[in-house]
């Protein structure tokens, strides 16, 4: 049996006293691992630590040292790729192909962080644009910001905690690492991997352990100086309010639209669009969640979505064949379960789909759907895609745009001034035309508006929000 603790300058913590979790694979309930918990006083050890660690040799880490260390990790996980992506299907559920493929774009991400590390580069202003600025010199540098708390959740266990660990040792900050509580395994073998690359591990600290125990005070403490955080809106919310005066980059919910407009082909769409709304259980932020198709469409996209969600291979996330798995605990099933049924209660009407059992959702598309039922008003993180008609390009932009959230959207059109016509005005942090909502590649800015979120991912744009501007100004007159 595999027991694990907290990684603390190095050491692993499994003293007594502290709580005991169970980490089982969603699909057959088998134990997967046992994760001694942390407790607070782990948590101010581990935040000493990593402030102490940031000011006495990260700060002070050459570029060159942290991009070598940076790649030397991308290296060791491409070694290592299968036991990481069976380490992923077995805590998160996700079929095997789909964790591979988390893996290979976790190696990407920090491929890109290697090379961006060289490259924070700043600007010379030019001072004699003002008037009495003559003779003087002014830049601008990036500084690190200090201790970055990452908060990660199950969805992307490798991926969205490289998103903020990468950029962060790319500007030279320390991180203190809190991985969702269903997916700590791959967290510690990610954690275990930096420090064999070289990362002094002072750098980055795990700590594995209750939101309420653990995220709070983390979030709070004066010690720590950027909150990063991917997860729920209330989560998000409750992040913010206990902040205070850090900065925090929020990646929260989405209900992402997708817009068929009447001039296209609609079997690759349809293709995409199974994957987009039923990869890894429609657990994945911009999950393909409403499907808008011009009238004119609507019937035969509607049959051969059908016909393509049936032949879906549902099953053990082991297996290579499987395409479609479990959802991440029993409890979420029911939950999303349940907002079906209030949506049926509603009048909306089930085309597939639609059963529980366990942890398994069966892939659900639904029609008849209106604003007021939660299936399309919240974010369903289920496999749920509810299906609309529109008849005009103003109407389907209303719909899209009517929501709380607004993070990545997907536009098919022939027609190119339409495309960037509807893109300009969907109130979204992406837009991808012709493409799913569901995409993403690693190195374009990535964030919400609305309640979505608030900052950006993707390497380069998050080294921004983990460094601060810092200017320094000359008198060059000779006059000391
Ligand atoms: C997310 O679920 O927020 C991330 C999706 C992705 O990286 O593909």
């Amino acid at each position: 049996m595999m027991r694990i603790g907290s990684i603390i300058n190095g050491e692993e913590v499994k003293g007594e006293n502290r709580e005991v979790l169970t980490v089982l694979n969603p699909y057959n309930q088998e134990v997967v691992a046992e994760v001694v918990l942390a407790v607070v006083e782990d948590l101010d050890k581990a935040i000493e630590q990593s402030f102490e660690f940031f000011h006495q040799t990260m700060k002070k880490m050459p570029a060159y040292q942290r991009s070598d260390i940076l790649r030397k990790t991308a290296d060791l996980l491409a070694e290592r790729k299968e036991t990481f992506a069976e380490m992923v299907t077995k805590e998160a559920g996700k079929p095997l192909k789909y964790s591979r493929g988390e893996v290979e774009r976790s190696i990407q991400v920090l491929r890109f962080a290697s090379e961006h590390a060289k490259q924070i580069s700043s600007e010379v202003i030019p001072m004699d644009a003002a008037i009495g600025g003559e003779n003087r010199l002014g830049i601008t540098k990036r500084e690190p910001l200090g201790v970055v708390a990452a908060i990660t959740p199950f969805n992307f266990p490798l991926n969205l905690s490289l998103h903020k660990i990468a950029p962060a040792i790319a500007a030279g900050n320390t991180i203190i690492f809190k991985p969702a509580e269903k997916t700590p395994v791959s967290a510690y073998m990610l954690t275990r991997l930096f420090h064999e690359a070289g990362l002094p591990p002072g750098a980055l600290n795990l700590v594995m352990g209750r939101g309420e125990v653990v995220g709070d005070p983390l979030v709070e403490h004066d010690m720590v100086h950027k909150v990063t955080f991917t997860g729920s809106l209330p989560v998000g919310r409750r992040i913010r309010e206990r902040a205070g005066f850090k900065k925090v980059t929020l990646e929260l919910g989405s209900n992402s639209p997708n817009l068929l407009f009447d001039d296209i082909e609609v079997e690759h769409v349809v293709t995409d669009l199974v994957k987009g709304a039923f990869v890894f259980s429609g657990q994945v932020c911009i999950s393909a969640q409403r499907v808008y198709v011009h009238k004119s469409l609507y019937d035969s996209f509607l049959e051969e979505y059908i016909k393509q969600t049936e032949a879906l291979n549902i099953g053990d996330p082991m297996e290579e064949a499987t395409d479609f798995g479990p959802m991440i605990s029993e409890e979420e099933a029911e939950r999303a379960k349940l907002w079906i049924d209030d949506a049926v209660d509603k009048g909306a009407k089930v085309e597939i789909g639609g059963e529980q059992k366990g942890t398994i959702l069966t892939p659900t598309i639904i029609t008849n759907v209106k604003n007021d039922m939660k299936i399309i008003a919240e974010e369903v993180f289920a496999p749920i895609v509810s299906v609309l008609p529109f008849e005009t390009e103003e109407e389907v932009v209303r719909m899209a745009n009517d929501s709380i959230y607004g993070l990545q959207a997907g536009v098919f059109t022939k027609d190119i001034s339409r495309a960037f016509r509807v893109a300009d005005q969907l109130e979204m942090g992406g837009v991808w035309i012709n493409e799913i909502s569901t995409y993403r590649q690693d190195n374009h800015p990535y964030g919400g508006v609305k309640q979505s979120g608030i900052g950006k991912e993707g390497v380069k744009y998050a080294v921004e929000d983990m460094t601060e501007m810092k200017f320094i100004g000359v008198n060059l007159k000779d006059r000391l």
